[in-house]
C-alpha cells in the first residue's frame, strides 16, 4: 500500500494540499483531524466535558467510527450519526485539540488509521501520522508556516463562509492549539527526522502540491504516479529548465574577468569604500553575506569588490529571461529565486552551493527598500534556515546609504557570528528566534557603521574649520 504522511500545525495548508496530492494521484484523502473532531462532538453531544478522561475513556467502549465516501467526500459516523456536517464549527477546534489529549482516544483513533492505511492506498494529514500512526509510510512531509500567516489563512476561509471572526482571536486560538498539540504527553505534534520540511508560507497550494507530487513519483514505484504522469512530467521540465539556468561554475575565470573589467568602472560610477574588509576575507569556505538593499547595483558591488573568486547572489527567476541580463545573471552563477514562493528549486541550489564551502550574498528583508531609510524592513525566515541548515557563518554588512551615481558611500562590514545556538533546530519558532539574533546584528551593525561615517564627516568639517 502507498501511504504518504502530511503533519504539521493548524492551518498550514495540509487539507487542501493532501486533498489535492490525492485526487491527482488517484489516491483515497483521510483527514485524521477529522476524526478528533468527530469524537470530540460526539463526546460533547452526550454532555461529557472533553477533557474528563474518565468519563471519555468509559464513552469510547461504546462508541462506534465508520469513515466512508460518498461522492469522494470523507464522511464520519459515529454510532450511525453522520458527525461531518459539524466540524468545522470554530468551537470544535478547541473541543478536538482537547480530546486528542486524551491517551485512550488517541490510541482508539491511531488503531483506527493503521487499519485503513493497511488496506488503502492514501494521503493522511494530522499531527503524528509520520512520527507515531505510520512511521514507516513511504513519503513524509512537515507543513507549517507562521501563526500570522496561518491565522490569516483562516480568517480568510470563515470570512468567506460568511462566519464573523476576529483575527486576533483566531491566532491566539491557533498559537494555544499549536502549545496544546505539540505538548501533550501521547504522540505530539512533530517533525519526524525523516519528514521534509516545506514552510508554506510564501509558497503558493499548487506549488506545494506540485512538489509533493514530484517526490512522490520519484521515491514510489511508476504505478502509484501514473495517474498524474503529465503533472510530475511538466514538474520535471520545469526542474530542468531551472537547472539549465543556475549552473555550478567550474572555472570562474569569466567572474575574474567581468570583475577587471568592472571594478574600475565601478569605482568610478559608485564610490563606495568598504571598511573593515578583513572581517569579509576573514572568513574561509561556506559563508552568508547578508546586506541591506536599495538597488540592482548594491548585488554587485559586494561581489566584485569583496569576492575574489566567486559569490552567489539570489535574482529574480524573470530576470534570467531577459537576453542580455539573463548572460550576466548565469555567468555570475545567480540563483534564480521565483518569488512569492517558496521555491524548492532555489532553495536546493542555495543549500548546494553553502554546503559546497562557497558564498552566498542574501538580502535578508527579500525586498529593496525602496524609501531610501536606514531602516531595515522585517527579516524573513530564509537566511536564518539556510545559516543553520548549512551550519554558515553570517557577515553581516550593510550600506551606509542607498548607493548612488557618483556619491560616495560606505559599505561596512560587521563582525561575523554563527548561528550555531540554533543547529538542529527546526521549528518555525526557532527559525523566528534565530532570526531575532540576525536582526539584532544587522542592528547593531547599523549602529557601528553611522558611528564610523558620522566620525569621519565630524572630522572632516573640523578640517574644513
Ligand atoms: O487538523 P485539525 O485542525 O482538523 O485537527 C483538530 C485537532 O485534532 C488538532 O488540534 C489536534 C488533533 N489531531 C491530532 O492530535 N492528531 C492528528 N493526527 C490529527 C489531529
Amino acid at each position: 500500500m502507498l501511504n504518504i504522511a502530511i503533519d504539521g500545525p493548524a492551518g498550514a495548508g495540509k487539507s487542501t494540499v493532501a486533498k489535492a496530492v490525492a485526487k491527482d494521484l488517484g489516491l483515497i484523502y483521510l483527514d485524521t483531524g477529522a476524526m478528533y473532531r468527530a469524537t470530540a462532538y460526539y463526546t460533547l453531544q452526550q454532555g461529557i466535558d472533553v477533557c474528563d478522561e474518565e468519563a471519555v475513556k468509559k464513552m469510547l467502549d461504546g462508541m462506534s467510527m465508520n469513515i466512508i465516501y460518498e461522492d469522494g467526500a470523507q464522511q464520519i459516523y459515529v454510532n450511525g450519526l453522520n458527525t461531518t456536517p459539524y466540524l468545522r464549527e470554530h468551537y470544535m477546534s478547541k473541543a478536538a485539540s482537547d480530546i486528542s489529549a486524551l491517551p485512550p482516544v488517541r490510541y482508539k483513533m491511531v488503531d483506527l488509521q493503521r487499519e485503513f492505511a493497511k488496506t488503502h492506498d492514501v494521503v493522511l494529514d494530522g499531527r503524528d501520522i509520520g512520527t507515531f500512526v505510520l512511521p514507516d509510510a513511504n513519503c513524509k512531509f512537515f507543513m507549517t508556516a507562521t501563526p500570522e500567516e496561518r491565522a490569516t489563512r483562516r480568517y480568510k476561509e470563515l470570512v468567506e463562509k460568511g462566519q464573523s471572526v476576529d483575527y486576533d482571536t483566531l491566532l491566539k486560538d491557533i498559537m494555544q492549539r499549536d502549545y496544546n498539540d505539540s505538548h501533550r504527553e501521547v504522540a505530539p505534534l512533530k517533525q519526524a527526522e525523516d519528514a521534509e520540511y516545506l514552510d508554506t508560507t510564501n509558497m503558493s497550494i499548487e506549488d506545494v502540491v506540485a512538489h509533493i507530487k514530484e517526490v512522490v513519483h520519484i521515491k514510489t514505484k511508476p504505478q502509484h504516479t501514473a495517474t498524474a504522469s503529465s503533472e510530475v512530467k511538466v514538474g520535471d521540465k520545469r526542474a530542468a529548465k531551472m537547472k539549465k539556468y543556475y549552473k555550478e561554475q567550474k572555472s570562474f575565470a569569466f567572474y575574474r574577468f567581468l570583475s577587471v573589467i568592472l571594478r574600475p568602472i565601478q569605482a568610478i560610477l559608485w564610490p563606495i569604500k568598504v571598511v573593515n574588509k578583513q572581517n569579509a576575507l576573514d572568513v574561509e569556505g561556506n559563508a552568508i553575506y547578508t546586506c541591506n538593499h536599495y538597488s540592482k547595483v548594491d548585488s554587485f558591488i559586494p561581489c566584485f569588490k569583496l569576492f575574489k573568486r566567486e559569490a552567489h547572489i539570489l535574482a529574480k527567476y524573470e530576470l534570467f529571461k531577459v537576453p542580455i541580463a539573463g548572460w550576466f545573471l548565469h555567468k555570475m552563477g545567480a540563483i534564480p529565486v521565483r518569488r512569492g514562493e517558496a521555491d524548492i528549486d532555489a532553495v536546493k541550489a542555495v543549500l548546494k552551493v553553502l554546503k559546497d564551502g562557497k558564498k552566498l550574498l542574501i538580502f535578508p528583508e527579500g525586498t529593496r527598500n525602496k524609501l531610501g531609510t536606514q531602516d531595515m524592513a522585517e527579516l524573513k525566515t530564509g537566511t536564518a534556515r539556510f545559516a543553520i541548515r548549512t551550519k554558515s557563518p553570517i557577515v553581516p554588512m550593510l550600506y551606509y546609504s542607498a548607493p548612488k551615481l557618483f556619491r560616495r558611500n560606505w559599505l561596512y562590514i560587521g563582525e561575523p557570528f554563527t548561528l550555531e545556538q540554533f543547529y538542529g533546530a527546526r521549528t518555525p519558532e526557532q527559525m523566528h528566534e534565530a532570526t531575532e539574533v540576525l536582526r539584532q546584528k544587522m542592528d547593531e551593525t547599523r549602529r557601528l557603521c553611522n558611528e564610523y561615517v558620522h566620525g569621519l564627516k565630524n572630522k572632516w568639517k573640523k578640517g574644513v574649520k
